[in-house]
């Protein structure tokens, strides 16, 4: 099966093709299309991702990346198609309040073969609104002119599933999955633990009571006057803190203390606002702070982060009894958090049984990859979405 996978729930536009084979016990993906064009770069200025802005870009986007995916996977034929009138008034309606894409739309598709696919998989949920009805409107216009089935994709149980396709050379595989998996999902807008007790079925385990961790990041690298998105500048500072450890620096890591919040709770919930103030309130202790100075705040606040997701996974761990644990989002390619998960892991303590699963780095930020993985498990149970009913929900839960 050929799926057709669209992303546009933040600030990346992206398209994949995907050849989907097998099934649950064992699924295969060969890569034919991938295309991504992100747009930090444009809110870099503004130190995060403005709605309207986003909404715009993916508009202007989502024609010429899906132009260059189709080539990618050799499935773009041109030639003239003769688009109705009726069909052409449906999709300039459908396509009416994103500036200039009906248009880009019906030129483009005027000049192209149908491809060969079997379903369009986008992104429902959850994200912001406006960014996400772009990506939905446009997978209905395809759909209705392809005459394809839609297939409507949580974009959390997209990061689960690139979570758990090891990074290899070939094919994304997915196999061995011992049930059930516990994930630590972790990015700019979530931070939650969820138990998958079969496949595509969910419990909540904990969340965030706050901000989410990626938010932390990216306000913590603001104080420090870093630019967005403020993980990996986070995580740049650290790891040069880290691999100067035998320095002076080491001693004058005590001066910057921070807290754990809440890592003795017997909960596994989190809370990231206070952990943020007490940098505040640090930084107030330091006026004229120095980039040795900035480097140690980096490197505290990046290890209090690790430890207390590291011990809430512990927790739920414990107390689920899950056999597979990963862990997913935008936060999950730091380098501390990988680092002190897979030694946890590995050193065979608590969690002897446990098997760890990190998605390979390229699939850690979002992409439209993993929406087709999580798409083809929704399709080989042929839950398709309704082409009139289907919608953007910025808050979707995984259920
Ligand atoms: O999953 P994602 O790409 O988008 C959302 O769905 O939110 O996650 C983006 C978040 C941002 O907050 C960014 O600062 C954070 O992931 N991030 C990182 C790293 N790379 C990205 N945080 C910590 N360390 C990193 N290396
Ligand atoms: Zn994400």
């Amino acid at each position: 099966m050929k799926i057709l996978a669209i992303e546009t729930s933040c600030d990346e536009t992206a398209i994949a093709i995907l050849e989907c084979a097998r099934n649950e016990n064992r699924a295969e993906f060969t890569i034919l299309g991938n295309t991504l064009l992100s747009q930090i770069e444009i809110h870099k200025q503004y130190g995060g991702v403005f709605p309207a802005l986003a909404k715009r870009e993916h508009a202007k986007n989502l024609v010429p990346i899906l132009e260059a995916a189709l080539e990618e996977a050799e499935l773009l034929c041109e030639d003239k198609q003769e688009i109705p009138d009726e069909m052409r008034a449906r999709i300039s309606e459908l396509l009416a309040r994103e500036t200039g894409l009906a248009a880009a739309f019906l030129e483009f598709l005027g000049e192209c073969e149908p491809p060969m696919i079997d379903a369009i998989a986008v992104t429902s949920g959850p994200g912001l609104e406006p960014a996400l009805w772009v990506g939905i409107n446009f997978a209905k216009a395809l759909a209705l002119l392809w005459n394809k089935p839609l297939v409507a994709v949580n974009h959390m149980e997209g990061h689960i599933m690139a979570a758990l396709a090891p990074q290899q050379d070939g094919p994304l595989v997915i196999e061995d999955v011992a049930m059930p998996v516990l994930a630590l999902l972790i990015s700019g807008g979530h931070t939650e633990l969820v138990l998958m007790k079969d496949w595509l079925t969910y419990e909540l385990i904990g969340q965030t009571r706050d901000d989410a961790v990626g938010e932390a990041f990216d306000k913590v690298a603001r104080m420090l006057e870093l630019p967005y998105p403020g993980g990996p500048e986070i995580s740049r500072l650290a790891e040069s803190v880290r691999s100067n450890l035998n320095s002076d620096s080491q001693g004058s890591t005590l001066e910057f203390k921070l807290p754990r919040p809440m890592i003795h709770d017997a909960n596994c919930d989190f809370s990231f606002a206070g952990l943020k103030t007490a940098v505040l309130n640090l930084l107030k202790k330091y006026p004229s702070i120095t980039e040795e100075q900035k480097m140690l705040v980096a490197h505290e606040f990046e290890n209090a982060v690790a430890d207390v997701l590291w011990k809430k996974t512990s927790r739920a761990l414990e107390e689920t009894g899950a056999q597979t644990l990963v862990i997913g989002g935008g936060v999950s390619a730091n380098t501390q958090i990988r680092r002190v998960f897979t030694a946890q892991i590995a050193a065979d303590g608590e969690h002897p049984h446990v098997s760890l699963r990190i998605p390979a780095a390229s699939l850690t930020t979002d992409n439209a990859i993993m929406i087709g993985l999580a798409g083809y498990f929704r399709a080989l149970r042929k839950e398709f979405a309704d082409p009139v009913t289907i919608k953007a929900n910025g808050n979707l839960h995984l259920s």
